[in-house]
């Protein structure tokens, strides 16, 4: 049977969200970042401001119409990106965002990439204002629902995490459900992968 567990650090960071863009403007902030889609009710969006000199994240706001567990998690990220330089936020994981959190439960893990993916997308945006391109290509792998944001390296870790079928990728990363086009290509990187690390 599910276990519906919050950690106390989660329930914390749900009550009382760190970060959230209320009052200021966003177009005082020196990048944007936003994934998910607001017609599965889980948008995301990130807003930086950084140190020019030293590309040093000065704050981190963000809003969502995401659930639980997706605001306790984008709450703690928000805290832990404040004053890293944008590659070392880049490299955040969602793993590293559940591990300050004490977890979350099982079927609730997918909610903690929205903030992850909306940070990267909000570097990336960084770079693109400031003529950093080459930087973005350093940042991460492929991507195959631009829908969703979801790369090959998020296909893999579903994969490793027991993903065998499009549903079950599907359920930990949400790919292909915004205009669908990516679904076939999906499928055909699920099974390279499947292959790849189990043989089958
Ligand atoms: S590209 Fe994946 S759902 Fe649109």
């Amino acid at each position: 049977m599910t276990q519906w567990v919050y950690s106390d650090t989660v329930r914390d960071h749900f009550l009382n969200p760190r970060n959230v863009l209320r009052d200021e403007n966003p177009e005082d902030f020196d990048a944007v970042g936003r994934t998910g889609n607001v017609k599965c009710g889980d948008e995301m969006v990130v807003y930086l401001k950084v140190d020019p000199e030293a590309l040093t994240i000065t704050d981190c706001k963000w809003q969502t119409y995401g659930c639980a567990s997706a605001i306790a998690s984008t709450s703690m990220l928000s805290e832990m990106v404040r004053g890293m330089t944008l590659d070392a936020a880049a490299r955040i994981t969602s793993k590293d965002i559940l591990a300050a959190l004490g977890g979350l439960p099982d079927n609730k893990v997918h909610c903690s990439v929205l903030g992850d993916k909306a940070l990267r997308a909000a570097i990336d945006d960084y770079y693109r204002r400031h003529g950093m391109e080459d930087r973005i290509q350093t940042l991460g792998p492929r991507v195959v629902c631009h829908c969703l944001n979801v790369t090959e390296e998020d296909i893999e870790h579903a994969v490793l995490e027991g993903a065998r079928s499009f549903e079950e990728l599907q359920e930990r990363t949400k790919i292909g459900t915004g205009c669908g086009e990516c679904q076939e290509e999906a499928q055909r990187v699920l099974t390279s992968f499947i292959e790849k690390h189990f043989g089958l």
